[in-house]
């Protein structure tokens, strides 16, 4: 099958070119200036943008937590990623407590396999470091699960204390894997946390205010430090506050390999939405929603390459019969937010529409640097030899994000009524047209598993 891409804007994270693309079987075959060759079929791209499909490194399908499991399954949550422009995740297998981290990888291809629409790859959480999972940890590096999560928040679930990370990082300086951590002083929140609910206060808000923002600066600059020590490049998930960022900047300008994300919650939502009884446990996370004032030193922080990612952290739970398990105490509210299908309509209307980066930047932080950090050659990139995840962005489409219209399985968005500017009209996987004019035209299970190479030039 081939199709060829006409009169499109290339978008790559280091160039914009007028081109035509020539996508052959799953690859991409040929870039050039008006080419006249026989193909399958021809898609006409006057005055959109061709960009690399998006990659969110960050999500959650099916994860049991606060006692039931984020909705979305890996067919409908890598649908919805592919309606938002989203061509790739990567998304947290678990070890179980007690258990080996094979059983929480084999468990997490059971969910995947046969079932995503678009390719993935996983990450591993480690939430009982022990010389057995040390030694484990090798052999994922060796079959392309490069990457490990560790937490210093959630007590008696993820937590892990600063010896078993270290330990962790010591045997990644070893084996080329990259740590990826949780930075929340989880001992200390959830002794505000347990004051809040004493004082009788319940509501999600005080999720929001028992999770001071020092606590998230303080747990960063800490496990960047061990990780200097250990000698271990370090990633910080899910970053939230100005005092974290402060931490990740100081660390990149001394030249340690310390690397961060952020998410689109984090730069258009604020502590404010928590504010309205219990409708806030709709906006419960960790980190939690912030003051205002975080959100435009993260921005910064995306300009300046403070910070190198946004992914979403996608966990969506109902609002009623999951979020509402927590209608009489704030810290039985499931944490997180969906968000897979925005992200990438999101970043372009307050990144580029806004001005304050180029096109160029929002591709390197929604699939480039993605691809880079997590070890995929072969995505982020439209170039010859790259597999055909390409996006047909129409960069003028006005569309009003709501729960009524996407298609993620949850009951509520976000963003409900937010009007962004951006949207994806074609979107092609490995060369096969799965969404297009809003229609699905993928198919479950077309999602291939990505054995990651080791991650590219972090020291
Ligand atoms: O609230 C969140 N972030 N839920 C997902 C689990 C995690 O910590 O990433
Ligand atoms: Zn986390
Ligand atoms: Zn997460």
């Amino acid at each position: 099958m081939r199709t060829l891409i006409k009169n499109g804007t290339v978008i790559n994270a280091d160039a914009t070119s007028r081109a035509d693309v020539l996508v052959d079987g799953e690859q991409i075959a040929l870039i050039g200036q008006e080419l006249d060759l026989g193909a399958d079929r021809t898609i006409d791209a006057s005055g959109k943008w061709l960009i690399p499909g998006a990659i969110d490194v960050h999500t959650h399908m099916e994860l049991p937590f606060g006692g039931t499991f984020a909705k979305d399954t890996f067919e409908s949550g890598t649908r919805a990623a592919a309606f938002g422009g989203t061509t790739t995740i990567i998304d947290f297998a678990v070890q179980p407590r007690g258990g080996s981290l094979r059983e929480g990888l084999e468990a997490w291809h059971r969910k995947a396999d046969g079932n995503a629409c678009v390719d993935y790859g996983f990450h591993m959480i480690i939430s009982d470091v022990r010389d057995d999972v040390l030694d484990e940890m090798d052999g994922l590096v060796d079959e392309g699960v490069t990457s490990f999560k560790l937490f210093t928040a959630y007590p008696g679930v993820f937590f892990s204390d600063d010896g078993a990370i270290f330990r962790a990082m010591q045997r990644s300086a070893r084996n080329g894997g990259l740590i990826m951590m949780h930075a929340e002083n989880g001992l200390a929140i959830d002794v505000v946390a347990g004051q809040e609910v004493a004082a009788g206060h319940t509501d999600p808000y005080y999720h929001g205010t028992s999770r001071s923002p020092v606590l998230e600066g303080e747990a960063t600059n800490r496990v960047i430090r061990l990780a200097e020590v250990a000698g271990a490049p370090v990633y910080i998930v899910h970053l939230s506050a100005r005092q974290a960022l402060d931490e990740v900047r100081r660390a990149r300008d001394a030249g340690l390999p310390a690397f961060a994300e952020t998410c689109p919650q984090y730069l258009f939502l604020s502590l404010e939405d928590m504010g309205n009884g219990f409708e806030g446990a709709k906006f419960v996370c960790s980190p939690p929603l912030r003051p205002a004032d975080h959100a435009e030193e993260l921005w910064k922080g995306l300009v300046r390459d403070d910070l190198q990612v946004v992914s979403t952290d996608h966990c969506p739970f109902d609002f009623h019969g999951q979020k509402d398990l927590g209608r009489d105490d704030f810290r039985k509210v499931p944490n997180g937010l969906p968000g897979v299908e925005n992200r990438v309509d999101l970043l372009h209307d307050g990144g580029v529409v806004r001005g304050r980066f180029s096109p160029n930047r929002w591709v390197e932080l929604i699939s480039s640097a993605p691809a880079r950090l997590f070890g995929l050659p072969r995505k982020g990139v439209i170039g010859v030899g790259a597999d055909a995840d390409i996006v047909v962005y129409d960069p003028a489409r006005r569309h009003t994000i709501s729960a009524s219209t996407h298609h993620m399985d949850v009951d509520y968005s976000c963003y409900e009524g937010r009007e962004v500017t951006g949207g994806a009209d074609v979107v092609l996987s490995r060369g096969t047209v799965v969404v297009e004019g809003g229609e699905w035209r993928g198919s479950k299970g077309a999602g291939r598993f990505l054995r990651r190479e080791r991650s590219a030039n972090l020291h």
